[in-house]
């Protein structure tokens, strides 16, 4: 006898906006059983998944979070948009131990506006959970971690219009090192700090990638940083105070170039490998998708690295078949791997492995 079928119920997925057909196009890829999609906001899609699907079943590279079995909740003032969310929220605290948290999301923080509209009564709202849960299961308030990365028990909301909003009160998955699913990052983002010294904007995907993983290189760590020029990548893994091996044809800026704790080689990257095993191999290198796969392929079987970050470059439409052979050469060799596309990526995947040992 099979299990009757779970019904299908709303969740929901961010991503970068701009990418939603790529997401939506993934899901199909994925071959995921969703019944419809629509596009709530830019960067925010909702599609009806089974409610009992598990939540890393439904785990898209190109979906920044997740709010599964989302509710909707249509009421006139704070306290009523609040109330059903902290029901929902005690009813999960009474079952799971743990940490836990509230996000309060709104579409414009998608778009990364720092100042998007109703983000005060959203926060108001959050505020208003808190309250309820203060008259209604103060014990659980000491198991509140406000920011906190280690959580249990992860509730979203996300404001739509003043008297609207969708939420989630989820368990959360451990994925790869600190980062989970849902991401314990509000909507996925990590706050990625203006650097005016750094030669390129792309520093910037690194810095997402380790705040998504939780975890960074530490003082002293050998690290290779592929296609490093002119060495945004180079300079977020000295600001964790690294040593930088940086490996590209073109030199970086200067100031990196002079810098004691970088090692610049001009060669050809996808040929050189380090005389000893690093802690971190980061590739940024424009080449062609399978060269990914190539790559990881002379590097990890021998364990040349304990961890990676590789980009994988599309022209068009995103190479799964690449994607695959990449993810595939690091599970053979014994990483753990995780695929996602980040709020800084172009049009390109972030590929990040542990060494399962
Ligand atoms: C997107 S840029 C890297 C930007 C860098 N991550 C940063 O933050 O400044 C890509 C780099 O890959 C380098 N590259 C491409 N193919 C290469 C190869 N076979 N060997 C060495 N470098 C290569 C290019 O010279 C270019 O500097």
């Amino acid at each position: 006898m099979t299990a009757p079928a779970s019904p299908s119920t709303p969740w929901l997925l961010t991503c970068r906006h701009t990418f939603e057909p790529t997401l939506l196009a993934e899901l199909h890829h994925l071959r995921l059983p969703f019944t419809h999609a629509a596009e709530l906001a830019p960067g925010l899609l909702r599609v009806g998944l089974p409610a009992n699907l598990a939540v890393t079943a439904c785990n898209p590279a190109y979906a920044l979070q997740i709010l599964p079995n989302a509710r909707e909740v249509f009421a006139p003032s704070i306290r009523a948009l609040a109330e059903p969310i902290a029901d929902a929220l005690r009813a999960q605290l009474d079952a799971h131990p743990g940490a836990w948290d509230v996000h309060a999301l709104v579409p414009g923080q998608l778009k990364g506006n720092p100042k998007p509209p109703m983000r005060r009564r959203a926060d108001l709202i959050r505020d208003a959970v808190l309250e309820r849960l203060r008259a209604t299961a103060r014990w659980a308030l000491k198991r509140r971690i406000a920011d906190g990365r280690q959580l249990g028990i992860l509730a979203q909301f996300i404001l739509l219009d003043e008297g609207q909003l969708w939420f989630a009160v989820t368990p959360v998955q451990p994925l790869l090192d600190g980062a989970t699913w849902p991401a314990t990052l509000p909507a996925g983002l990590a706050n990625v700090p203006d650097d005016d010294v750094a030669p390129a904007s792309s520093y910037r995907k690194l810095v997402e990638a380790l705040a998504c993983l939780d975890v960074a290189p530490r003082a002293g760590d050998a690290c290779v940083d592929l296609g490093a020029c002119p060495g945004g990548w180079t300079r977020v893994l000295l600001q964790h105070d690294a040593l930088v091996t940086a490996v590209d044809r073109a030199p970086l800026a200067p100031h990196l170039m002079a810098n004691p704790r970088v090692t610049f080689l001009a060669t050809d990257a996808f040929a050189w490998r380090p005389p000893q095993p690093v802690a971190w191999l980061v590739s940024d290198i424009i080449a062609f998708p399978e060269r990914v796969g190539e790559l990881l392929a002379a590097w990890l079987p021998p364990r040349l690295c304990e961890r990676f970050v590789v980009q994988i470059k599309f022209k068009g439409d995103p190479d799964w078949p690449a994607v695959a052979a990449a993810q595939a050469v690091a599970l053979a060799a014994g990483y753990q791997v995780l695929t996602r596309h980040f709020f800084n990526d172009k049009n390109e995947l972030t590929l990040m492995g542990k060494r399962g040992d």
